[in-house]
Order: structure tokens, then C-alpha cells, then sequence
């Protein structure tokens, strides 16, 4: 079989939509050590997704070598896949993209004179050359799936497709609160993050999350941290008031990354009890980190899916953690506007009107088990201890990485991205587990603003079907 056509078929398991190529693109430049990222979209990526960091860079070798199957920098060894700090490793994501888009790479080392441009349309190499670069990389992936109409066709509205973009921008955004962000949307600036200023933790955190959310967010965030010898805990649930109706602000990263889990995600409404109003989704940005060996994240190249080997644990944990910081929270019922009607103009540069109508804010009720003692669990690891801070480091070797400003994992462990060439993959690496059949998350929710805060840039993609290619 070509490899053309490899990368083609492969690319159906990598890439699904836009967003997924976008999540690969800025894991990537995070991989590479960039602290500021700019995305720069067309048409809800249809005809484009650029990102453009200013990471470490590759040299002309490797801006080639990038694209070619399971050429990765980042693991060597099955050794290296149990103990995997970066964002990628499959070395799939490029030469999946590349297979079924047009795609200009522009990349630099600092240490470089001159940068190196390659184009590859359809995984055919159309040309390399020397080029001006400033030192990073650019990565423009034009008209995805331009040559896979089928696929083409399987895209959903712009609205939705959209939707799905800004989403992984956020929960990108959400675990990478030290790093700048931009998002340009059809010449439109959506967003503009900064670098949070905070040294660790929980503000630089609430930054984030104040700059992706808008300001209202501000008295509506109960601080969550919790750490046991198993598992920690750590991030931010919003007040009861503050719930919506659909699940759209929920984000839980399991060792950095975003994962989607029902199981889980309701595990943080019942700790909410029956603060929550029935078919009230919480607002929550919760980091989960245990040991790697506890967790499978990689069973599927999305890598959205997440197993746990002691998921009832896990969930009674994070009731219990959810409970006790509602309970200690001053959640003193505050006269402001709800999520559903609160202002997006800090954040939002388009103008527009929220598209969904404000609903009335539900009654604000008291934390029922405000003054009730937190459960415990005597004979399982989730013991939830009376306060913050608990052993880091249970004397089996490992540290767990609470705290979200220590930068990208390949910052975390010093593993240096680059030197590519020298170390393609010969041979298939396996898979840690078959990949299961492709999911996409929860089902398809009717056209509407789910992914909040960003309702009038919705608008402004509006509900018009694609046009022809
Ligand atoms: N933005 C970037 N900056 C520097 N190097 C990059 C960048 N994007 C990709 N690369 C290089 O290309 C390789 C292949 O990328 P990719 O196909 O995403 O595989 P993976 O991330 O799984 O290694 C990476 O291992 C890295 O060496
Ligand atoms: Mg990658």
C-alpha cells in the first residue's frame, strides 16, 4: 500500500473534524516549549487552521522528516511510552494532517540563519526551501479533507464545527494558564490570554479561566484541592447558582489532559447534592493526577477516553472533594446575573447578543451539607483529609504535578523536543490497546451556543451550510 494512502486511512482515525486537527497542532507547539501560541482560523477551519507558536523550532531535516509516519522526537523506546510526559508521541498527527489537507510548514530553530518552508498538499511533497522565519514554527493546514469528500461532507454546520474548535482551545487554554494564547477567527480576534502573572496554583488558574469566561466568573469559582498518596484533586467548581443547563463548561484533565468521562462528570454534580437544581450542569475545571499506571489515556489516538483501574474509588473521591469545598465555600447568594445572562464583553471583542435568551437565574439555595462532615472512606486510599496539602509523594517514587504553572510537560521533565531525524521510528510502535471504536463525545446537541462565553462569535459564524469547495 502507498504511503500516501496509509496516511490517508490513518488520518480517519486522527483526524475526525477540524478540531481535532487543531488539538494536534497546538499539542504540538506546547510540546514544543512555545509560551505563546496564536490560532488563526477561516471558514470554522474549513479552509483554514494555522497555529503559530514560538517553540523550539526544527531544522530543515526535520521539517520534512516531521511528516512522515510515526517520526516523533518524543519517545524512543517502549520504555518511554509507561512514563510519557509530552502531548503527543504517535508521531501520526502530522502525516495524518498532511494526508488530507494542503498544508505550509515555516519553521526555525533560534540557532538557525535560515528557516525552512515545505509544502505538502494531499501527503504529496510539493516543495522545501530555505525561508525567513522568525524562530518557532507555523503550521497553515488549508481546505481539510479536500480530497476525502466524504469526510468533507461528514462535517457538521460551521456553527457546530466551530463550536468544537473553540472548545479544544479552551480546555487547552484551561491547562496551559502560562502560556499566551490568541484565537482570530475570520480576521475577528476571539480571544486574547495572557500569560498569567500568578506563580502557581489556583490563581494563575482563575486567570485563565476569568480571561476565557468573562469577569462574572470571578465570585462564582470555590477553589478544589485535595491530595491523597492515590490521587490528587485540584481546580475549580463554579457556586450552585452558577450551573446551566447544558454541559458545556465542564473540564476534567486527567494528568494534563482533557478527557471526557460521564462517570466522572457526575461524580462532581453529586457532590454538588441537592444544591443543583434536576438537569442543572455544574460549571467545573477540575486537573485529576495519579500515577500513570492507574489510568489509561491511550486508548484511543484522540486520547479523549480515559480508564481508570479503580473508577467507583475515583468517583466517591471526587464527590467527597466536591462537597467539602462546597461546604467550606461562603456561597452567600449573590444579586448578579447568572451565567446565562451575564456580560461577554470581557472577553469577546465581536459584540452581538448572546444568542440564547436568559433564562431567570434559579433560587440561590444554601449548601444543604454545609455543616456536615465530609465522608471518608477508612479502608480505601480516597481518604479525604481535613484540609489542603496532603503527602505529595507516598514514597513510591512518584510526584504527583499539582499546580498548572510549571509549564507544558516537555517543559516539566526537560524532555527536549527537536532532534527528530536522528530518531525515526523504524518499525510500528503497538498500541498500548487496540483502538476502540471512534467517539466523539457526547451526542451531537442541537445547534446552540453549548460551548459558553462564546455566543455572539457564534453568530457571527452563523447557521449557513458549507459551501462547495
Ligand atoms: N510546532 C512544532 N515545533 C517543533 N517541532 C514540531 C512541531 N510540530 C511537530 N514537530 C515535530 O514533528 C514531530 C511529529 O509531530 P506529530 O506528527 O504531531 O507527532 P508527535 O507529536 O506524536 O511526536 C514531533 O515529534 C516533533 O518533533
Ligand atoms: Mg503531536
Amino acid at each position: 500500500m502507498p504511503e500516501t494512502l496509509a496516511n490517508k486511512i490513518a488520518a480517519g482515525e486522527v483526524v475526525q473534524r477540524p478540531a481535532s486537527a487543531l488539538k494536534e497542532l497546538i499539542e504540538n507547539a506546547l510540546d514544543a516549549g512555545a509560551d505563546a501560541i496564536d490560532v488563526v482560523l477561516k471558514k470554522a477551519g474549513s479552509e483554514l487552521i494555522q497555529v503559530i507558536d514560538n517553540g523550539c523550532g526544527m531544522g530543515p531535516a526535520d521539517a520534512v522528516a516531521c511528516f512522515q509516519r510515526h517520526a516523533t522526537s518524543k519517545i524512543t523506546s517502549i520504555e518511554d511510552l509507561e512514563r510519557i510526559r509530552t502531548l503527543g508521541f504517535r508521531g501520526e498527527a502530522l502525516a495524518s494532517i498532511a494526508a488530507v489537507a494542503q498544508v505550509e510548514l515555516r519553521t526555525r530553530r533560534v540557532e538557525d540563519e535560515a528557516g525552512t518552508c515545505v509544502r505538502i498538499h494531499g501527503g504529496t511533497l510539493v516543495d522545501t526551501q530555505p525561508c525567513a522565519a522568525p524562530g518557532g514554527t507555523s503550521l497553515a493546514v488549508r481546505n481539510l479533507f479536500f480530497n476525502v469528500p466524504a469526510r468533507r461532507n461528514f462535517l457538521k454546520t460551521p456553527a457546530t464545527e466551530f463550536r468544537h474548535l473553540v472548545e479544544t482551545f479552551q480546555f487547552l487554554a484551561l491547562s496551559n494558564p502560562d502560556v499566551g494564547f490568541t484565537l482570530t477567527h475570520d480576521d475577528n480576534e476571539v480571544y486574547r490570554l495572557t500569560p498569567s502573572r500568578a506563580a502557581a496554583g489556583h490563581e494563575a488558574l482563575r486567570h485563565r479561566i476569568l480571561e476565557l469566561f468573562g469577569e462574572s466568573y470571578r465570585d462564582a469559582l470555590v477553589p478544589v484541592e485535595e491530595t491523597t498518596s492515590y490521587l490528587s484533586v485540584y481546580g475549580f467548581v463554579g457556586t450552585p447558582e452558577f450551573h446551566r443547563k447544558s454541559r458545556g463548561e465542564q473540564f476534567l484533565f486527567v494528568n494534563r489532559r482533557y478527557v471526557k468521562n460521564r462517570y466522572l462528570e457526575h461524580a462532581v454534580a453529586s457532590g454538588f447534592g441537592d444544591m443543583l437544581p434536576e438537569g442543572a450542569f455544574p460549571f467545573f475545571t477540575l486537573f485529576l493526577d495519579l500515577d500513570p499506571r492507574h489510568v489509561d489515556v491511550n486508548v484511543h489516538p484522540t486520547k479523549a477516553e480515559v480508564k481508570f483501574d479503580d473508577e467507583r474509588g475515583i468517583y466517591g473521591f471526587i464527590k467527597a472533594v466536591v462537597k467539602k469545598a462546597l461546604g467550606t465555600a461562603d456561597l452567600t447568594p449573590r444579586f448578579e446575573a447568572g451565567p446565562e445572562g451575564r456580560s461577554f464583553a470581557a472577553t469577546l471583542h465581536t459584540g452581538g447578543t448572546p444568542a440564547s435568551s436568559a433564562p431567570p437565574a434559579p433560587e440561590p439555595r444554601r449548601p444543604a451539607g454545609a455543616s456536615s462532615p465530609v465522608p471518608s472512606f477508612p479502608d480505601s486510599p480516597f481518604r479525604v483529609g481535613p484540609g489542603r496539602g496532603g503527602s505529595r509523594d507516598d514514597g513510591r517514587g512518584w510526584q504527583m504535578s499539582l499546580g498548572t504553572s510549571a509549564g507544558s510537560p516537555a517543559r516539566l521533565t526537560g524532555i527536549p523536543a527537536g532532534t527528530l531525524s536522528g530518531r525515526l521510528y523504524g518499525d510500528t510502535p503497538t498500541p498500548l490497546a487496540a483502538p476502540t471504536e471512534a467517539t466523539d463525545g457526547p451526542p451531537e446537541a442541537a445547534e446552540g451556543p453549548d460551548v459558553q462565553g462564546v455566543p455572539s462569535v457564534m453568530n457571527q459564524v452563523g447557521r449557513q451550510e458549507w459551501e462547495g469547495p
